[in-house]
């Protein structure tokens, strides 16, 4: 990999400058305003594909937004890996909180990156760790040094929960056939302690909406004695947690797999330090299902938060109405062996049952996702560690996430393989968040790693 390294040294400024330039094409999914601008980013990731040298590089049309697919195969007898990524991004809203504009990359230094970091929306999440995959990708091509076959599927639809990706993989068995897949669109612990993901949460996504009276009522008139949509919808959500943070929708817990006494030491031995996490997020105390640590609370255990809650008069100044309606957005982080509708399922019910008389509710499913644990004992995990061991001189930990990538549960029951977590961001980089942003430090050393990934990979399958 010498001369891949060194390819990749004499070519960073340019990896950034065309990083540059696909973050600039604001690839918002979720807002039909941006659907031209995200077709432009899977022209963009394309090319910048073919660029590196893949082949039959094709930007397959869907019901929604485009998937891009690559590949190069060298020889059938060698091993597969499918490269998953995405172009999409998050809205940027809300734009106002942004130091610097969300789609004009600025280069900033701050306490956890001080050789800098670039801050612009899909910096981290994923344009920047997509990017290192095409660039280690470009190394490797440029130099004779690929190891075995890749192929490339970067989706612009994971932000809005890749409904479309799931029909494509259905359909293209045999274009995806591969022995793994490759996913860097998570996390790091810190940029001195590498670990892996092995675990993602799934996910149910609702939006509830409660009614009342048929119209906004004066709330001196009416006020005492009809059923408030706001104050019943508050009660409503305050009441699907107890006093120790148990969600009490029956059943909620049935599926969720235990996590032995072993697994839970061996978790909260990952360096972690409460009260700098506390400091990074401006806060004086945590708060969360008793019996569990911070770690557990974001891993091996479910949880319910409301996401957006809006309702009756919310303009400049006060105005007496008792409004007709209020709504919620909640989402619901699943473990295994929870199942996505299952959950809303069990919400749906428990949430209308709730529901007081003079109201009624309404309760409109999105999109959801299975949750996945990741096996260490194969040889693509021991590829990501010894790689990661090779260029951060550290033996990378085994750590779950809290996140949710809906498709890589579906790759394992679609196209039967299971995939390695090797992402390179930190959950300090404020993804979805204002001031999202992706360390250089980070941004290289993908690049850097991911060559070696793929080395040892191809030597661990002969
Ligand atoms: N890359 C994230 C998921 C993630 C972030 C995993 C950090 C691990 C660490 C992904 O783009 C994402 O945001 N997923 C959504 C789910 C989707 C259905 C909207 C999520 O987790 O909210
Ligand atoms: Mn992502
Ligand atoms: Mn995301």
């Amino acid at each position: 990999m010498e001369k891949t390294q060194a390819y990749i040294e004499s070519n960073k400024q340019r990896f950034l400058e065309e990083l540059f330039e696909l973050l600039r094409i604001p690839s918002v999914s979720a807002d039909p305003a941006f659907k031209g601008d995200v077709k432009r980013a899977a022209a963009a990731v394309a090319e910048s594909l073919r660029k590196a040298g893949a082949e039959g590089v094709q930007v397959h049309e869907t019901a929604g937004h485009p998937i891009v697919y690559g590949q190069k195969i060298l020889h059938p007898s060698l091993p597969t890996v499918l490269v998953y990524g995405h172009y999409d991004v998050q809205p940027a809203d809300p734009v106002d909180l942004w130091h610097s504009p969300p789609f004009e990359p600025t280069i900033k230094k701050t306490d956890i990156h001080p050789d800098g970091a670039i801050f612009a929306r899909g910096s981290c999440d994923d344009k920047g760790q997509v990017f290192m995959q095409i660039k280690a990708f470009e190394s490797l091509m440029a130099t004779g040094e690929l190891p075995c076959n890749v192929k490339f599927m970067i989706e612009g639809e994971e932000e809005v929960g890749s409904t479309n990706l799931g029909v494509f993989c259905r359909n293209n068995k045999e274009l995806l056939a591969c022995d793994m897949v490759l996913v860097s669109d998570t996390s790091i612990i810190a940029n001195d302690v590498p670990s892996i993901t092995v675990g993602l949460r799934g996910l149910s996504y609702v939006e509830v909406e409660v009614t009342g009276p048929n119209r906004d009522l004066h709330s001196g008139v009416y006020g005492g004695a009809v059923a408030n949509p706001v104050n019943v919808l508050t009660r409503m959500i305050a009441s699907l947690h107890d006093e120790n943070g148990h969600i009490t929708i029956p059943g909620f817990y049935d599926d969720v797999a235990v996590v032995s006494p072993e697994e839970r030491r061996k978790m909260n031995q990952a360096p972690y330090d409460e009260g700098e996490y506390m400091k990074d997020l401006g806060i004086n105390g945590l708060m969360g299902e008793k019996g569990y640590t911070t770690l557990e609370r974001t891993s091996i255990r479910p949880t319910l938060d409301v996401n957006g809650i809006w309702g009756g008069y919310i303009g400049e100044g006060a105005k007496t109405v008792l409004p007709s309606k209020a709504f919620a957005k909640i989402s619901m982080r699943l473990v295994p062996h929870q199942h996505s509708e299952k959950i809303t399922q069990l919400f749906t019910d428990h949430f209308k049952k709730i529901a007081p008389p003079g109201v009624q509710v309404k309760v409109h499913p999105h999109h959801g996702g299975e949750p996945v644990v990741t096996p260490t004992d194969t040889a693509e995990y021991q590829a990501g560690h010894r790689a990661m061991a090779k260029t951060f001189g550290k033996e990378p930990l085994p750590q779950r996430s809290g996140g949710s990538i809906p498709i890589v549960a579906l790759f394992e029951e679609v196209l039967g393989v299971k995939s390695v977590l090797m992402g390179f961001g930190l959950d300090s980089d404020s993804i979805h968040s204002p001031d999202e942003h992706f360390g250089l430090f980070n941004y290289y050393k993908g690049i850097e790693t991911i060559p070696y990934f793929f080395k040892y990979y191809a030597e661990l399958k002969k």
